[in-house]
């Protein structure tokens, strides 16, 4: 079944308002406000020290952080918490499409803005940012391509995009994200790469961390459920609930990939 864009953004809604406030999925990311699968080294051990180590390669790809930053589809604002470790809160706007992650965002960062907006039609004016970043979002825009043709008039000449993303199946999107017409689909980094030269980016950067974000994170929440379960803290069916759903991921799920793309001089 085709989803229109509202519908869309009530599913998403319905699914991440639900979802990311439950005791399980606190516990798992140690209270802390992120909902990403984070980027894994050998150093990491915790699903926090990943996520904040993925804002950290990422913010890595600007060279020079200063000005005013955009953090499109912020969550409850732990990402756009990190980036105060270089941007001032004065200078960081934060959207997403929920309500209740964004008054979570204002009460976390009470000095940041944040704004109900949709990432495919940002109501900002051309050249407004220095930077604008987007943690694990993108796939869920109707569509990809409207994004990201929105982060580059929004950006300042030589301004960067830095974004962490996931292709999926023909099959992943339309049984997670209800899309049957697929105009989300993107093939692989090489057609993504490609995408974003279409719409008009330049010094493009694409980092394929599949290993890193997605695997490395599955094989510490499979264990993660698993101990909760032999400790007798989960049942048998939420154990049951919590696989068939990383399972279902293993099918849906292609690259995770790191990109950087800065709008021209
Ligand atoms: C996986 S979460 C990532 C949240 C946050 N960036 C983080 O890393 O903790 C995906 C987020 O995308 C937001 N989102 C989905 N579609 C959106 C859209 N069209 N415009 C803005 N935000 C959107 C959701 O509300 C959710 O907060």
């Amino acid at each position: 079944m085709y989803i229109d864009s509202k519908n869309l953004s009530n599913t998403i809604n319905n699914f991440y308002d639900s979802h990311m406030y439950t005791p399980e999925l606190l516990d798992f990311y140690q209270q802390s406000d992120y909902v990403n699968l984070g980027y894994w080294d050998d150093e990491v051990s915790t699903p926090k020290e990943a996520c904040d180590l993925l804002m950290s390669k990422l913010l890595d790809f600007i060279p020079e952080k200063q000005g005013n930053i955009l953090d499109v589809a912020c969550g409850k604002g732990e990402t756009t918490r990190y980036i105060t470790k270089f941007y001032s809160p004065d200078e960081i706007i934060g959207i997403n499409i929920s309500e209740k992650q964004l008054s979570n965002c204002r009460k976390t960062l009470p000095s940041a803005t944040f704004q109900l907006m949709d990432a495919t039609s940002l109501q900002f004016e051309n050249n407004s940012f220095d930077a604008v970043i987007c943690v694990e979002a993108a796939f869920h825009f109707n569509t990809r391509e409207k994004f990201l043709k929105e982060a580059l008039r929004v950006l300042k000449p030589g301004g960067y995009l830095v974004l962490s993303d996931i292709l999926l199946t023909c099959e992943g999107e339309e049984s997670f994200l209800h899309k049957v017409e697929n105009e989300n689909y993107v093939q692989d980094l090489d057609a993504y790469e490609a995408l974003c030269r279409r719409v008009g980016f330049e010094s493009i950067t694409i980092v394929d961390a599949t290993e890193n974000c997605w695997r490395r994170h599955y094989r510490y929440a499979v264990e993660f459920v698993h101990e909760k379960f032999l400790n007798h803290q989960f049942d048998f069916s939420t154990l049951q609930h919590y696989m068939s759903f990383y399972y279902r991921q293993v099918e849906a799920l292609k690259y995770y990939l790191l990109a950087s793309a800065r709008k021209e001089k």
